[in-house]
């Protein structure tokens, strides 16, 4: 048998802490599996002396995270702190500069600064694995990176934040308006005290920065994608969305297109029969079109302590087996440059709903600037005015599109709000049809 894999881990939270649980409870398959012990040494965290629940007099303990990624007390180091820069940057640049294996769970790090630490990684020849990094226990980088090698990947697209996921599907299913759930999301433990982060959509756009990379080769570059959240959502849209037969989710999307990537992240209207739209609450799914699979759908649990121990375990085994494949799927320097496709460029169908100003005439006339930029209709649904011919005086009128051009929509609806027929912006919605 080969000697233990000594572990050093840095970071005694909610996911640090279920890792050692994991590694202790498991540690028996743990040995079948890989053919050796793997076996914890040492641990490193803010503060000695917080409750943990858990007997850390096995472990050394290192205040300093960067000296313990140094300590020849280890052999591999695991990254369970947080944050792009910091602690966490220079801890997991000194375990590599050494030499040493690196598991991290941190989709931040890995999205500023992926590139530069895949590099240090070749370069010293040593793992650097984050499969938890992306939707938590659902093994999709390894899924991309390994399983689907033989394939050409046409899209990736996904529900990869549950806060946005929880909200959403309470507001559907209760008619509720976003800031009621997002402080019940808040109260749950669901969603941070600051939420932008998820709400605005970049945490998203974190994860789908590295699903793009290990999808297309291209250089991970989160500039490069078009980011929205979900705060513009209103019971209203998702009320409309159901009528018509769709889902409102908030997905990350990149396909590729001709020599270019379209990265996107925004509230997408998806069909209700497709996989996706069946997603509710805090779960997480990716679905994968490719030429040899086809389509391929990975449902699961995206955060919680377990289930992203379960993602950092996998990537500690596979490294206990001596398994080291290139970070970003290829050597960073064969990846291509990420040439990104506009949004204003993207075509597709598109849901409108307009507050149009109860006078004759008005949708028709709409309907025929629409028209004079090629813009025709799948649908149209004018609701009863809210009070008619009362203080509000407007007419809901949704519009779904036929595939059209962004950038003659936003003309089309300028042109619109200039004729003076609608009451406020547009509320626009992307339609995503698989
Ligand atoms: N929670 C999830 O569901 C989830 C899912 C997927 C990925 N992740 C990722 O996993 C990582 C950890 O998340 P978490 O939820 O476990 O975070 P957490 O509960 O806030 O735990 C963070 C841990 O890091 C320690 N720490 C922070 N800064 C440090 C520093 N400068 N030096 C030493 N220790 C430091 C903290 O020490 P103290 O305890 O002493 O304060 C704490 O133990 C993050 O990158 C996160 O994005 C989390």
């Amino acid at each position: 048998m080969l000697s233990p894999l000594r572990v050093g881990v840095a970071g005694l939270g909610t996911v640090g802490t279920s890792v050692l649980r994991r590694l202790d409870g498991q540690s028996g398959a743990l040995r079948q599996r890989t053919g050796r012990d793997i076996v914890v040494t040492a641990v490193a965290a803010r503060s000695r002396d917080k409750d943990r629940d858990l007997d850390l007099t096995p472990f050394q303990w290192f205040d300093d995270p960067v000296a313990m990624a140094r300590s020849s007390q280890i052999d591999l180091f695991v990254e369970l702190m947080g944050g792009s820069e910091g602690e966490a940057k220079r801890a997991v640049q000194a375990a590599l500069e050494s030499g040493k294996p690196v598991v991290t769970a941190n989709k931040a790090l890995l999205a500023h600064h992926g590139m530069a630490l895949a590099r240090l990684a070749e370069a010293n020849h040593a793992a650097l694995a984050f499969e938890a990094s992306v939707a938590g226990g659902i093994p999709i980088v390894k899924t991309l990176r390994e399983g689907l090698a033989g394939n050409q990947v046409e899209s990736v697209q996904g529900i990869l934040n549950g806060t946005c996921n929880y909200i959403l599907t309470r507001m559907e299913e209760e008619g509720l308006g976003f800031a009621q759930c997002l402080d019940e999301a808040q109260r749950l433990g669901y969603a941070e005290a600051d939420p932008s982060f998820d709400v605005d959509g970049f945490d998203t756009a974190h994860k789908l920065a590295i699903l793009a990379t290990l999808a297309f080769g291209v250089a991970l570059d989160i500039s490069s994608l078009h980011v929205e959240g979900i705060r513009g959502i209103t019971p209203a849209d998702l009320s409309a969305a159901h009528e018509l037969g769709y889902r409102i989710k908030l997905l990350g999307i990149a396909r590729r297109s001709e020599n270019r990537i379209d990265g996107r992240v925004h509230p997408t209207m998806v069909p209700k029969s497709s996989a996706l739209a069946q997603v509710g609450g805090v779960t997480n799914a990716v679905t994968i079109y490719a030429d040899a699979v086809r389509e391929l759908t990975l449902i699961g649990p995206g955060a919680g302590g377990e289930a992203t121990a379960s993602a950092v375990v996998a990537d500690i085994a596979d490294i206990a087996r001596g398994v080291r494949s290139a970070p970003l799927g290829m050597p960073v320097d064969e990846l291509e440059p990420t040439r990104v496709m506009p949004v204003r460029e993207h075509e597709g169908g598109y849901y409108i709903r307009l507050n149009v100003r109860d006078t004759p005439g008005a949708v028709a006339r709409i309907a025929t600037r629409m028209a004079e930029r090629g813009i025709s209709f799948e649908s149209i649904v004018q609701k009863q005015a809210p009070r008619r011919g009362g203080e509000s005086g407007t007419v809901p009128v949704v519009l779904i599109t036929h595939r059209t051009h962004e950038s003659a929509l936003g003309a089309a609806l300028d042109a619109v709000t200039i004729d003076g027929y609608i009451a406020d912006k547009p509320q626009v919605m992307r339609i995503e049809s698989r």
